[in-house]
């Protein structure tokens, strides 16, 4: 089998599910915003403020590309991992991708007053339901199945293995 790829809004839960699917199915878990913080050697949301969000970007599809080729594992990516077509190629061309959708407020509730996401940063939330509308078409045209991430982390890890393994 080959990668699992987590897709989703910020707070869809793609690391928390991604960590744990990843032990339980015995993979590593590759988490896209920490390759991407180890290669830079800052956080996200310094990497955005010091160099902008292309270099981000850029950062990311490298992050991506590098990922593809290593053993398969389980991928939590970052938000919006899937503006960049040629993201969703490599996914496509490694593995399946999990579209985790979740309403945006659950999403909201999740991520609360948490600081360290750039795009959302001084915002009165109104920032997440555009985001969220603009990319929701682009996030169901990636996925290769969409899983209700609304659910505990253990609820939506076990709908995604039994997709995957339905695949
Ligand atoms: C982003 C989501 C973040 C991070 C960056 C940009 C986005 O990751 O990659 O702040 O564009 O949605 P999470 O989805 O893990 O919050």
């Amino acid at each position: 089998m080959d990668h699992i790829w987590l897709i989703g809004m910020m707070g869809s839960g793609k690391s928390t599910v991604g960590r744990c699917l990843a032990d339980r199915l015995g993979r590593p878990l590759y988490d896209i915003d920490a390759i991407i913080e180890d290669a830079v050697g800052s956080t996200v949301s310094e990497l955005f403020e010091r160099a902008g969000e292309a270099a981000f970007r850029e950062q990311e599809r490298r992050a991506i590309a590098n990922v593809a080729g290593l053993p398969p594992g389980v991928v939590a990516t970052g938000g919006g991992a899937v503006l960049d077509e040629r993201n969703v190629d490599t996914m496509k061309s490694a593995g399946s991708i999990v579209l985790l959708a979740a309403d945006v407020e659950v999403v909201a509730e999740r991520i609360g007053g948490g600081n360290d996401r750039p795009l959302l940063a001084g915002g009165d939330g109104g920032a997440l339901h555009s985001i969220a509308n603009e990319r929701d078409a682009r996030y169901r045209a990636a996925a290769d199945v969409v899983v209700d991430g609304n659910g505990s982390v253990e609820t939506v890890v076990g709908l995604v293995e039994a997709a995957c393994n339905a695949l």
